[in-house]
């Protein structure tokens, strides 16, 4: 027998699954800790969501094999069927032609040359908030950048006042959604009916996202609005190179509340967890302070700027290998092999960036954060496929370089007007969502001299 006509049943179940919820209460409970701990078990390592079994792989080399090598014998699979009622079949969630179709239709909204247009909301919608500050002030940094990047987002893909009820729903209702959306999809499907709060808010914010969004849709086709440069004229005024077809409302709908998911909670994630780090990190934060000022001096940070700009890059690549995306997941659309096994079709597959991101055997002391790994020197020693926090492979994140440059741009400008200190007492704990978010993370602002 070869090696790779073993099949599923010889997979290492991972321990404490119970009945009915499988490892569905473990990942309530505690699904950093669980998804980290799964490495132990081996690469590759069975859990049960309620009774389907889900096969969690967990060395780079596998994801590899699924995002990138094996990538057509997938789709998207289940985490992302749960995130239907909110994204619909946008981008992140279709599969197949589907998915090809609206890639090549989505692709030139992130065009370097579009980038350059919404830079400058980015640098506007910053200064801004910096300007709203006032010495000695306490500020929720979550929720400041919570509310930077949903602007900046909605601001790129609504330039006109049409837009604002969707900025303003988009504003009240993602949070909601992002928060329930771990637990909804680890749990068995049955529980989905019940009527318990984490279902009732889901579903009711997801509802109101899409009404509004909607509305704006079809307001701004029926106005004939569609001259200017947001994402919302480009999708409307879109046509398939091959086909000459347009996306529909319902389908313009999708793609918009997909980006606004896809890129509101990852940002601000990861811009709080920057600044909580070059507080607890003074040397970094002084590194950084010269840099900005060297390279953009008083004046306003400008998209130039940003690949000059390279000890803030390190400075993020850091904090988004340490707090990256929770868990992904596939459905195998053909027969497949993974690590010397062999399944079926319809098998579902998990993995996590997060938990691959914090393997000692890819990063010494993974949970130190070091920004100097990303020295060009040493990041010659991290090989491609074991840093991947945007994904790999056919389904990698379209939006990249837009929050490259918007995260680059968010601190380069605050940082120069201010220097923020923790709050004591605080400290920021992870909570999984679609990334490890820091629960609150209060600072003081106190105005910078140099
Ligand atoms: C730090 C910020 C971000 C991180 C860490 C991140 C991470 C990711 C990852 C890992 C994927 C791949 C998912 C998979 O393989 O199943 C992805 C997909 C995606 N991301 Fe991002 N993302 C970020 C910001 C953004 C932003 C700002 C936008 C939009 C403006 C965006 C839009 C998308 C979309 C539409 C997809 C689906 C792509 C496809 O399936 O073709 N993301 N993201």
């Amino acid at each position: 027998m070869s090696v790779a006509t073993i099949g599923p049943e010889s997979v290492p179940r991972a321990p404490g699954a119970v009945p009915l919820l499988g490892h569905a209460w473990k990942l309530w409970r505690d699904p950093l800790g669980f998804l980290k701990a799964l490495r132990e078990s081996g690469d590759i390592v069975r859990i049960s969501l309620g009774t389907m079994p889900v096969y969690v792989v967990t060395s780079s080399e596998l994801v590899h094999e699924v995002t990138v090598r094996q990538a057509r014998s997938f789709e998207k699979g289940r985490l992302f069927d749960r995130l239907r009622p909110l994204a619909g079949n946008g981008l992140a969630t279709a599969g197949g032609e589907e998915h090809r179709r609206h890639r090549r239709l989505i692709q030139p909204l992130f065009h370097p040359q579009r980038i350059q247009l919404y830079a400058s909301v980015m640098s506007d919608n910053a200064q801004a908030l910096a300007d709203s500050w006032t010495p000695g002030q306490e500020v929720e940094m979550e929720q400041a950048m919570a509310g930077y990047a949903v602007e900046t987002l909605a601001k790129s893909l609504f330039s006109t006042d049409i837009g604002l009820p969707a900025v303003e729903a988009v504003r009240e209702n993602l949070p909601v959604v992002l928060k329930n959306m771990l637990i909804r999809a680890a749990s068995p499907k049955f529980l989905d009916r019940l009527p318990v709060r984490a279902n009732r808010d889901f579903d009711a914010a997801a509802a109101r996202l899409r009404r509004v969004i909607d509305e704006v849709v079809a307001t701004t086709r029926r106005s004939g609005a569609t001259g200017h440069n947001d994402l919302l004229s480009v999708l409307l005024a879109a046509r398939d190179a091959e086909t000459g077809e347009a996306l529909t409302d319902t389908e313009v709908r999708d793609e918009l509340s997909t980006i606004l998911f896809a890129g509101a909670e990852t940002t601000a994630s990861t811009l709080a967890w920057t600044f909580h780090e070059l507080a607890r990190h003074p040397e970094v934060e002084r590194q950084l302070v010269d840099e900005i000022h060297e390279v953009v001096g008083d004046r306003p940070v400008a998209v130039e700027d940003v690949p000059r700009l390279v000890a803030v890059r390190r400075v993020l690549d850091e904090v988004i290998r340490l707090h990256g995306v929770t868990m992904l997941m596939r459905r195998a659309t053909a027969p497949v092999e993974l690590g010397g096994h062999r399944f079926p079709e319809g098998t579902e597959v998990a993995f996590s960036l997060y938990a691959m991101h914090r393997d000692p055997a890819l990063y010494p002391d993974p949970d130190r954060f070091d920004p100097d790994r990303w020295l060009p020197e040493r990041r010659e020693a991290i090989a491609r496929q074991s840093y991947i926090p945007f994904g790999a492979g056919n389904r990698k994140c379209i939006g990249d370089a837009f929050v490259w440059t918007e995260a680059t741009i968010a601190l380069a400008t605050i940082l120069a007007k201010w220097r923020l200190r923790p709050v004591p007492g605080h400290t920021p704990r992870e909570v999984a969502s679609a990334v490890a978010h820091p629960d609150r993370v209060p600072m003081i602002v106190e105005p910078r001299t140099r």
